[in-house]
């Protein structure tokens, strides 16, 4: 089984997904993670060096490269299903699941994360907001797609679990 969360950034992929896997006795795996191990650089420092589309490159690339083995969740870049027919190759590959937010949420979260974005560096409460809401406008084409979409907002385990196919 293949699990893919998608969504934008902040919207909790990553602490919901360690857990999914945890229930369903699968490996969790987060797409940023293996990018940096892979290139051995962070996510802002690939941005810096290389920039935006090169990353997307990478990004493809490593996630080719999980697909290839089986048995995981993945959480997703946020905008790894926006680029690249990603999208497509997910979706052929397993179980997608889109985790929605609006975007006060997202920016009220986004203002308290510690994790560097470089999308959205030098960002403030007042134009963070804007740029999430922009942003999301593009992306929401691509998250639409997902098999299931499931509202972030208090979202459980238990709720995903539930909202699964019964094969996979
Ligand atoms: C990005 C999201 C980030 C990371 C990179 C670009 C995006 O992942 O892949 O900074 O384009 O939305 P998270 O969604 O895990 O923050």
């Amino acid at each position: 089984m293949r699990i893919f969360l998608i969504g934008f950034m902040g919207s909790g992929k990553s602490v919901i997904g360690k857990k999914l896997a945890s229930e369903l006795n699968l490996e969790f795996l987060d797409l940023d993670t293996l990018l940096e191990e892979k290139y051995k650089m962070t996510i802002p420092g690939i941005f810096e060096k290389f920039g935006e589309m090169q990353f997307r490159e990478l990004e493809t690339l490593t996630l080719k490269a999980t697909i290839l083995s089986d048995n995981f969740v993945l959480s997703c870049g946020g905008g790894t299903p926006c680029f690249n027919n990603n999208m497509s190759l997910i979706n052929n590959s397993g179980f997608s699941i889109y985790i929605k937010m609006d975007k006060d949420s997202l920016s009220e979260r986004l203002l308290k994360s510690k994790t560097k974005r470089p999308l959205l560096k030098d960002l403030t409460l007042e134009t963070l907001p804007e740029k999430v809401e922009q942003m999301l406008k593009i992306r929401e084409e691509f998250y639409s797609q997902a098999h299931i979409t499931l509202d972030g907002e208090g979202l459980s385990v238990e709720k995903i679990v539930k909202s699964l196919p019964e094969k996979q």
